[in-house]
């Protein structure tokens, strides 16, 4: 076996869970194309199987599967028990969520512990949760960003690992602040993640 190829099957195996449009998940399997890449991503897993992310994932040549949560009901771990088999079976030792929707329960975050990380589109701790380029834009913030943290069972509440910045404009709208800070989440959270990984 070359030199280039053991490096390869000594990366890291990362899994990322998505809900929806998929592009910070995009921006994780383009880093990991780098030769240098201390990570890969083994799989795509989506709550929501018509999520466009899986269709870019697949089309990368990325597996994928979604695990719809809706036959699940209110029953939340007996989804995530299913998410989670489907972790193990690829192989995964971090997971990545990515524009994952849904709370997760004490018991998949205590499965993961240490080695599951979130992207937020916000400077955290400010603005936890939804809507938060708004929230920014009428605080007067002049700066917002996003936080790339390990997944603890408070939401958006891990120690956080890396943040970026980038300023608010003045005439800024959500959407527009949202535009600067997605490109500022794109360079993030691979740099991120690879760090992690590297220990
Ligand atoms: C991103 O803004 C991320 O920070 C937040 O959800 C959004 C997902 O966007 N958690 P995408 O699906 O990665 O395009």
């Amino acid at each position: 076996m070359s030199v280039a190829n053991h490096a390869m099957t000594d990366r890291a195996k990362v899994a990322v869970l998505i809900s929806g449009r998929g592009s910070n998940m995009t921006a994780l399997v383009d880093a990991a194309k780098a030769p240098d890449c201390p990570y890969e991503v083994v799989l795509v897993l989506s709550n929501r199987p018509d999520a466009q992310g899986l269709a870019l994932a697949a089309a990368a040549g990325v597996p994928t599967l979604g695990i719809d949560h809706r036959p699940f009901g209110t029953d939340r771990e007996a989804h995530e028990r299913a998410l989670d088999a489907a972790l193990r079976a690829a192989g995964a030792e971090y997971v990545a969520l990515a524009g994952y929707m849904r709370v997760l329960t004490p018991w998949l975050v205590e499965a993961w512990a240490g080695r599951m990380i979130n992207i937020h589109p916000s400077l955290l701790p400010k603005y936890p949760g939804l809507d938060t380029h708004r929230r920014a834009i009428e605080a007067g913030d002049a700066e917002a960003g996003c936080t790339v943290h390990l997944v603890t069972a408070g939401v958006d509440e891990g120690p956080i690992l890396d943040q970026s910045r980038v300023p608010v404009l003045k005439g800024d709208t959500p959407e527009a602040l949202a535009a600067r800070v997605l490109e500022a989440e794109h360079d993030l959270y691979p740099a991120a993640l690879a760090r992690l990984v590297a220990g």
